[in-house]
């Protein structure tokens, strides 16, 4: 199984740095990309912060711009997206419909097995698993305790080092988490966004790695006092290719870059 991972996408339509940013024409070149790999991914999951301000007209670009993708999409909501309004404008994905007040899910159609979590907070850059979220994640995982899978959220339920990040990161809930999921030997990755850069870090008995935006990237600043910025360092995206030994994971970048020469 192949999964193409996008993130922070960030669709907007006008508003600061909109201009600057270009995410309408940015989330195009990396469906263009995606759509001409082969061998073609079997799925992408694309892991919140699909726009800038959760509001329906910029949800409305976003199922624009993914209808021309020709693979099956999973979504997850960011902080920056409100899951009721993002519920509403995809009435034709039916994972993301029930009548929680979160978007979360698991998905039996492959053979590695996908959860979707929920970790936004209502107007609020952090993040939050609550004990309803955490309830459903125990009794969903232990429905299929042997089965390979591949748990994603927006968040990552570690500290970066970028202090900045880290305090808009997974502030509640996080050491719930990591007791929820410490049994478990067959989540092969735990995938996410928010970060808009490549970080990995073990977590409980499993990896946890973000992924970089789709159109711009955080600056990598470790300085403790470093303020926050973002730059043009080249999109990407991630591969997630369930190999003999496990899950691997590749960083790719989408762009025009020189060669490929032969060796
Ligand atoms: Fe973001
Ligand atoms: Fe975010």
């Amino acid at each position: 199984m192949l999964i193409a991972q996008i993130t922070d996408l960030h669709i907007q339509n006008g508003g600061r740095h909109a201009e600057q940013i270009q995410a309408h024409a940015h989330l195009e070149t990396c469906i263009d990309t995606l759509n001409a790999l082969n061998p073609r991914p079997d799925l992408v999951i694309a892991t919140g912060d699909l726009t800038e301000h959760g509001r329906a007209d910029e949800y409305h670009v976003l199922k624009q711009l993914l209808d021309r993708l020709e693979i099956p999409a999973l979504l997850i909501p960011g902080n920056h997206d409100d899951p009721q309004t993002l519920r509403e404008c995809f009435p034709s994905h039916g994972y993301l419909q029930s009548d929680s007040p979160f978007i979360q899910y698991a998905i039996d159609d492959w053979p590695l097995r996908i959860i979707g979590l929920d970790t936004t907070i209502p107007r609020s850059g952090n993040g939050r698993l609550c004990e309803s979220r955490l309830a459903w994640l125990a009794a969903t995982l232990a429905q299929a305790p042997e089965q390979p899978t591949l748990l994603m959220m927006h968040h990552p339920p570690f500290e970066t080092g970028m202090r900045r990040m880290d305090d808009l990161g997974l502030l509640e809930g996080r050491d719930a988490f990591e007791e929820v999921i410490r049994p478990y030997r067959n989540i092969e990755r735990i995938v996410c966004g928010h970060l808009h850069r490549t970080i990995m870090c073990r977590v409980g008995s499993t990896v946890a790695s973000t992924c970089p935006g789709t159109a711009h990237q955080i600056a990598l600043d470790l300085r403790p006092d470093a303020t926050l910025h973002f730059n043009f360092e080249p999109p990407g995206y991630q591969l997630h290719w369930q190999g003999p030994h496990g899950l691997v994971t590749h960083h790719a970048l989408i762009g025009d870059f020189p060669g490929p020469y032969p060796f």
